[in-house]
C-alpha cells in the first residue's frame, strides 16, 4: 500500500485509561450538563492559565459571540481584527454591529503587525482581537499601555494557542477578554467542540453563566423541589442583550479534564516534531517558517510555511506533487477575510493588508496531527524534500 498522510479531521486518540473514565462519566453522571465535570473542568483550566473567571462554552465562536455582547458595541464603534485568521474571529463582532478593521500581520511571524495596529486606531476604536495563530504568542506587551489609555479593550483569541505563553505567562491572561476552543483539531478537545471564555472584570464576569445558558443563573442552594417556581432565575442584567445556549455536556467537560492533563506533554511533543521537520529542511531556503522553538512561545498548532521558489512554480504545485505523487494532503489557510463574499456582502470593506494577501497567496500549510507516528514524520520530510528537488529542476 502506498504511503499517505492525510489531513484528519481528528487530532486526538484517547488511552484506554482515558475511556474506562470516560465510559463511567456516561454511566454514571447526573446531571448530563452543568453539574460535577463542568465545575471540575473549569476550575483546572482556571489553574492551568492561573486565571479565575473562566467559563466552559461550546465553541470558541461561542465564547467570542459572548465577548462580543460585554463590549456592548454602539454605533459606529470599531473593533480591528487581523484579516489573516479564521473567520470565526471576526463574525460575532460583525454580528454585533461593529465596524470591522482589518489589520495586517507581520510577515515572519504570521501575527498581528503592532505597528499596524497603531495606524488603525481612531477615536471610534472600541477593542483590538489579537489572535495567537498556528500557537503562535503574539507579543502585544508593547503596546498594552497605549491602547488602556485609550480605553481600547484587549481580546485574544487563543483558539489555537492554548499553552503558549510570552515572557512565562501564558495567553489569554493578558488582555480583557479571551477565547480559546476545544474542536476536534485543537491542542486538546472536548469530543471534538468546545471552548472557553475569560472575561477579566468581575462585574461583567457575573453575567457569562446567564448569557450562556438562555439567562438562567444558579439555582438556590437546597432547592428541594425541582418543579416549583424559581426554577433558575432569569434575571440577566443586561440591558437590550437577549441570552443564549451555549452550555457544554458534563461528558465533553470530563474529556476536557482527561485532556487538560496532558496539555503541556502534548505541547512539548508538537514543539519537538516542528524543530525537528524545520530544522531538517533547512537547506531549503525557498521555504521560510516561524521557528520558535524558545520556551513555549510557539506551540505549533498548526506547521505552515511561506514558500519562495526562484522559478515559475508556486505553492499550488507543491501542493499537488505532495498529494499526487506522495499521498501527503496539504492545506492553505488562512484566505483573507476581506476576500470572502460573506464578508463583502456584509458590506466589510477590505483594509490595506499587503502581507496578509502576500503570505496567504504564498503558503502552505502541511499535515501535523498529534497522531502522527515518527515514521509519518520521517516520511513527511523526505517527501518535502524529495518534492522541493524536483520542482526546483522546472
Ligand atoms: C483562530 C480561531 N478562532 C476561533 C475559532 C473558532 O473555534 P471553534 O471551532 O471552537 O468555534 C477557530 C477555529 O478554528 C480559530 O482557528
Amino acid at each position: 500500500m502506498r504511503n499517505s498522510i492525510i489531513w484528519s479531521g481528528r487530532s486526538h486518540n484517547y488511552t484506554s485509561k482515558d475511556i474506562k473514565y470516560l465510559t463511567n462519566v456516561i454511566k454514571f453522571a447526573d446531571p448530563l450538563t452543568q453539574g460535577f465535570y463542568l465545575k471540575k473542568f473549569e476550575n483546572q483550566f482556571s489553574k492551568y492559565i492561573g486565571k479565575k473567571n473562566t467559563f466552559a462554552v461550546s465553541s470558541a465562536a461561542a465564547a467570542l459571540e459572548i465577548i462580543a455582547l460585554l463590549l456592548d458595541l454602539k454605533k459606529g464603534d470599531e473593533v480591528i481584527i487581523p484579516a489573516h485568521t479564521y473567520c470565526a474571529s471576526a463574525i460575532p463582532f460583525a454580528r454585533n454591529g461593529a465596524k470591522i478593521v482589518w489589520s495586517d500581520i507581520d510577515f515572519n511571524t504570521r501575527v498581528v503587525d503592532l505597528a499596524d495596529i497603531k495606524k488603525k486606531i481612531t477615536k471610534r476604536t472600541k477593542a483590538v482581537v489579537f489572535v495567537h495563530l498556528y500557537g503562535f504568542a503574539v507579543n502585544f506587551n508593547p503596546i498594552i499601555s497605549y491602547l488602556k489609555n485609550k480605553k481600547i479593550k484587549i481580546i485574544e483569541d487563543c483558539a489555537q494557542a492554548l499553552g503558549a505563553e510570552v515572557n512565562g505567562k501564558k495567553v489569554g491572561t493578558i488582555g480583557d477578554f479571551s477565547c480559546f476552543s476545544f474542536h476536534a483539531q485543537k491542542n486538546i478537545t472536548t469530543l471534538g467542540e468546545g471552548g472557553m471564555v475569560y472575561v477579566r472584570d468581575n462585574f461583567l464576569s457575573k453575567k457569562v453563566k446567564g448569557l450562556r445558558h438562555n439567562g438562567h443563573t444558579n439555582f438556590k442552594k437546597n432547592r428541594k423541589y425541582y418543579w416549583l417556581p424559581a426554577m433558575g432565575n432569569l434575571d440577566l442584567d443586561i440591558k437590550n442583550k437577549w441570552p443564549y445556549k451555549f452550555t457544554i455536556s458534563e461528558i465533553q467537560c470530563a474529556a476536557g479534564i482527561v485532556m487538560l492533563k496532558k496539555l503541556d506533554q502534548l505541547n512539548l511533543t508538537r514543539i519537538k516534531r516542528a524543530k525537528k521537520i524545520i530544522q531538517s529542511l533547512s537547506d531549503f531556503n525557498e521555504l521560510h517558517f516561524n521557528s520558535s522553538f524558545m520556551k513555549k512561545r510557539h506551540v505549533y498548532h498548526l506547521l505552515s510555511a511561506f514558500y519562495q521558489p526562484k522559478n515559475r512554480v508556486n505553492r499550488n504545485n507543491l501542493i499537488k506533487l505532495l498529494y499526487n505523487k506522495y499521498g501527503i494532503q496539504c492545506a492553505t489557510q488562512y484566505y483573507p477575510l476581506y476576500r470572502y463574499s460573506l464578508f463583502k456582502k456584509m458590506g466589510i470593506k477590505k483594509n490595506k493588508c499587503p502581507n496578509t494577501d502576500k503570505f496567504y497567496d504564498n503558503m502552505i500549510s502541511f499535515p501535523f496531527h498529534i497522531w502522527m507516528k515518527e515514521k509519518d514524520v520521517q516520511y513527511l520530510i523526505r517527501s518535502i524534500k524529495q518534492a522541493l528537488i524536483e520542482l526546483k529542476k522546472i
